[in-house]
């Protein structure tokens, strides 16, 4: 055979060096957003037994959380809440002392350079643990709206500065624009859970949100994990309905999902790397079975080559921890 016809694609990766120079794509620290769970109470930092190093923290005590954050470059944070007490309509989801609401006006008073994005959503809030408020054992997606309404108003008039409704509730992009329009709010960007799948990948999560449905499942409002095209149909209606940012979630086992949505559409895309992604990683790594740097780097950055702009991660701050110290990975 002669040598001489052969493509050789291994010039480009012949060193260091030359590597850098053709690496097609960049985990970087601004990509990242951090989730933090913030508890009713004073002096918690309660520990998620199914999640390592995430806490639930008590306002007087989350700056601690947010400092180490700010010591290595990560400045935007996504917040759940935890609140008191629970109720039939989550009324404890949008008063002016509720748990969210009375942080993010604490936390944007203390912190000039902190982008607040909030969830929307009632399943921490409600007893029964639903995204949505039940009658006769059936969401009630339109009754749901008026309460997501009043979660968005509660948290604008606090200073919040994205607001991430993540229920899966039909139009709630649409009500949720014009009332935030309507009252002066019309500068405060909307991200989406647009597509959001009925995925065990919560489980974790659930702990730390106090959040898991009382009985029954979500699959009446989130996704099909067998569906794709479905997918495509929710970003568009998103985008339609006034999304500024789609998000898809969870992020690993749907990369397909991101990519596509990718070719299609022209607003940024976030994904959603949730607590099961995070919990296996540090559970294998903790029994010594992986490495864990090395595989949460490589999961990061499989989200960006399948096309999201953001990643919403637990891992953010290990990782900008690796980007400042490790020329490697920039
Ligand atoms: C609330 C919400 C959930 C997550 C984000 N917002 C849980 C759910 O829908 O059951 C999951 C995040 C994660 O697993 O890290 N609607
Ligand atoms: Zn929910």
């Amino acid at each position: 055979m002669k040598t001489d016809l052969i493509h050789r694609p291994r010039r480009l990766r012949k060193n260091k060096n030359m590597r850098r120079l053709f690496r097609e794509n960049h985990l970087h620290i601004d990509d990242l957003i951090y989730p933090i769970f913030i508890v009713e109470g004073v002096n918690i930092k309660k520990p998620i037994k199914s999640m390592p190093d995430i806490f639930q923290w008590s306002l007087d005590r989350v700056n601690e959380e947010i400092d180490r954050l700010l010591s290595v470059g990560i400045n935007r944070i996504i917040l759940f809440g935890i609140p008191e007490y629970k109720d039939d309509q989550g009324e404890n989801s949008y008063k002016k002392t509720s748990i969210i609401p009375k942080s993010i006006a604490k936390l944007k008073k203390e912190y000039s350079n902190l982008i607040i994005i909030t969830d929307l959503c009632l399943c921490s809030y409600t007893l029964n643990g639903h995204c949505g408020i039940l009658k006769n054992n059936e969401l009630d997606n339109d009754f749901t709206l008026e309460l997501l309404e009043k979660q968005a108003i509660s948290h604008a008039q606090a200073g919040v500065d994205i607001v991430a409704p993540s229920g899966m509730i039909d139009g709630m992009v649409k009500y949720i624009r014009f009332a935030l329009d309507k009252r002066g709010f019309s500068n405060i960007p909307i991200m989406s859970y647009s597509v959001k799948y009925a995925s065990s990948l919560y489980g974790p999560f659930r702990d730390a949100a106090n959040s898991s449905p009382k009985f029954g499942n979500r699959k009446s409002y989130q996704m099909n994990i067998c569906n794709r095209l479905e997918a495509i149909k929710e970003v568009k209606l998103d985008i339609e309905e006034g999304a500024d940012i789609i998000m898809v979630k969870p992020a690993l086992a749907y990369l397909d999902i991101i990519r596509e949505i990718r070719q299609c559409t022209f607003v940024p895309i976030a994904c959603y790397n949730v607590s099961g992604e995070y919990s296996m990683v540090k559970a294998a790594s903790l029994k010594g079975w992986i490495d864990h740097d090395r595989i949460m780097m490589e999961m990061l950055l499989s989200m960006k080559r399948a096309g999201a702009d953001i990643i919403i991660t637990y891992f953010a701050y290990d990782v900008a921890k690796i980007l400042n110290i490790n020329n490697e990975y920039k």
